[in-house]
């Protein structure tokens, strides 16, 4: 759906990149004109990425860092810029889950998520934010939220928690940092069908159900969102900054609206339940 080269120039960093949604980013970027960059902490998928990427013409480096961990990610950040020049944008996709009663979790359970999601993203893109403030030439940054960052989700608290702290940090640095050029943004997802996501989220007897509540009954593909990101990524994208843009389907409206579930029977019995209430003359 885009020209060839939507990101030509661009060289974008994706946290996370070598599995699941973010590769599908990295490989949607590299096919519209981006150099990419991927970075997490199993080598394995990230050079299995790269080299899909080459394989298909692109140009693509990789580096092993853990977000947690700001001196990690300074050095291979400036492995990565060695290879492919300056990075101008970033995708913060690296994420840590898990289903748990809340009332179960250790301070370390707690930790391991919010380490990750809030505290990688702060380190990414204060490291990222900081070397184009010297620069001057402005980035892009882009979050992958979720659509219970803005009404928490029971069993997920670290995970809701987090994710509701890289809103506010987004919205903030928005405004914060629109001075020097740099935009930021978010994706909020619903279910997409992911190893990572659904081994830790999608108990296998609830998968029909879960269909059931997203209006337009499917789960997403991992293209949608990555055609979505290329948008956000894009120039076409310069005059949107601190927003969120939900793909789910319709499922989070539908899961707070307070007549939705008339939407689950055949539409004939939803119709003759209606006329069944509606006064007689
Ligand atoms: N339920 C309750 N507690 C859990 C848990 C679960 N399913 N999984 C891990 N924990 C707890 C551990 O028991 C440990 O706490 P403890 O020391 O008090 O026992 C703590 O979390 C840390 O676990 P550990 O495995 O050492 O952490 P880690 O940093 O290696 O892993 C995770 C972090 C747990 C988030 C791991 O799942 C991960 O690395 N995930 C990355 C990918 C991912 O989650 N993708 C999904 C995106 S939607």
């Amino acid at each position: 759906m885009y020209q060839s080269d939507a990101l030509k120039g661009e060289t974008i960093l994706v946290t996370g990149g070598g599995t699941g949604l973010g590769r599908a980013m990295v490989e949607r970027f590299a096919a519209v004109g981006a150099r990419v960059a991927v970075l997490g902490r199993r080598e394995g998928p990230l050079q299995e990425t790269v080299e899909a990427v080459r394989e298909a013409g692109g140009k693509a480096a990789w580096a092993s860092a853990d977000v947690r961990s700001p001196e990690e990610l300074a050095a291979a950040i400036d492995g990565i810029e060695a290879e492919l020049g300056p990075l101008t944008g970033l995708v913060n996709n690296a994420a840590g889950n898990f289903l748990a009663c809340s009332e179960d979790l250790s301070p370390n359970a707690f930790d391991a998520v919010v380490q990750i999601v809030l505290y990688g993203t702060f380190h990414t893109t204060l490291d990222v934010g900081r070397r184009w403030i010297e620069r001057g030439g402005g980035g892009s940054i882009l979050n992958i939220l979720t659509t219970y960052a803005w009404m928490g989700s029971p069993f997920v608290l670290p995970s809701a928690a987090a994710k509701a702290g890289v809103m506010a940090m987004m919205r903030s640095l928005a405004v914060e940092w629109a001075t020097y050029g740099i935009r930021n943004n978010g994706i909020a997802p619903g279910p997409f069908p992911t190893e990572g996501a659904f081994s830790r989220l999608m108990p296998p007897g609830m998968v029909e159900e879960a269909k059931q509540a997203i209006p337009v009954r499917r789960f997403g593909e991992p293209q949608e969102l990555a055609d979505l990101a290329v948008y956000l990524m894009s120039p076409a994208a310069s005059y949107i900054t601190g927003e969120t843009v939900v793909i789910d389907g319709g499922e989070w409206l539908h899961n707070g609206q307070e007549f939705s579930r008339f939407t689950d029977p055949p539409r004939e019995k939803v119709k003759g339940m209606l006329s069944a209430l509606k006064p007689k003359k």
